[in-house]
Parts: structure tokens; C-alpha cells; sequence
């Protein structure tokens, strides 16, 4: 099936494969776009990664403007702050996955709130780089509820 995907990165997600490879792993993000390219190439796939809150909030306004068809976000830490992230992934029409590397429901108390998981389709965590195509895959068997 045809379909253009955003997949946005937030903080700190340009230094994967560095920081700290026994929470995170040791894949780059740039090895994890290219297997996620070549795991779907029926897919149109926009790569994102911003440390910024604005410029996530920017690509994310862009998505629905460009009516892309969904978008696979890990917002790093924002995920468990971030009030103006939920209200963009709210207000845009684009079906939304959240995704993390690790499993945030098994580490400190703080990052078992995700302020932005309510307003997406669902939330993965704790598959790794896994975690990424099975959002893909999730999006693409969306039936448009959330
Ligand atoms: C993360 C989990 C967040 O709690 C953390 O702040 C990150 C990475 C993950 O992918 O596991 O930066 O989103």
C-alpha cells in the first residue's frame, strides 16, 4: 500500500547509539531510518529529529499540511512534559503512534506518564528499533478510530 509516513525524533535521539547503549541500545538513528526505508518500501518516509520543542511542533503542523498519512513520533523526554506537543499531535489530522526504545513503564516514575500517548492512536515501548517498524505497520492497518 502506498502511503507517506513522518517519522519525527525528538531530544537527545541524534545521539543513539552513544548514550547510554544499555537503556537505548547501539544502533544509530540514522541505521534505524534505513532499516525502517528498507523494511518498507511501499512507504514514503520523511525523517525528522529536532532537540527543539518548536521545530517538533513545526514538523508535526507541516504533516498535516502536507497530508501525510501518519506519523511515528518518539518524543524523548517531552513525552512526560511536554503540554504544547499533545496539543499539536491533537489538533493535527495525521493518525499519530508514539514510540520509545526502552520501556518507560519499567524505569523511573516519571516516565510512566506520557502527557502526548492520549491523544495518539497507541504507544510502543520497550521493542528497540523494533518498535519503529511495528508503529509503521500499525499505522498502515489504521482504521482511522483513536
Ligand atoms: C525515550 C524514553 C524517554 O523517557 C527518554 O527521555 C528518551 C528516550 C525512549 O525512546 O525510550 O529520551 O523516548
Amino acid at each position: 500500500m502506498a502511503a507517506s509516513v513522518l517519522v519525527l525524533n525528538g531530544p537527545n535521539l541524534n545521539l543513539l547509539g552513544d548514550r547510554d547503549p544499555d537503556t537505548y541500545g547501539t544502533a544509530s538513528l540514522a541505521s534505524i531510518e534505513t532499516a525502517l526505508a528498507d523494511a518498507f518500501p511501499a512507504v514514503t518516509f520523511d525523517f525528522r529529529q529536532s532537540n527543539g520543542e518548536g521545530a517538533l511542533i513545526d514538523h508535526l503542523h507541516r504533516a498535516h499540511d502536507e497530508g501525510v498519512d501518519g506519523v511515528v513520533f518518539n518524543p524523548g523526554g517531552y513525552t512526560h512534559t511536554s503540554v504544547a506537543l499533545r496539543d499539536a499531535v491533537d489538533a493535527i489530522d495525521p493518525p499519530v503512534v508514539e514510540v520509545h526504545l526502552s520501556n518507560v513503564h519499567a524505569r523511573e516514575d516519571f516516565r510512566r506518564t506520557s502527557r502526548i500517548a492520549p491523544v495518539c492512536v497507541g504507544q510502543l515501548g520497550g521493542f528497540g528499533p523494533t518498535g519503529y517498524h511495528l508503529a509503521v505497520r500499525a499505522l498502515l492497518a489504521h482504521d482511522g478510530a483513536r
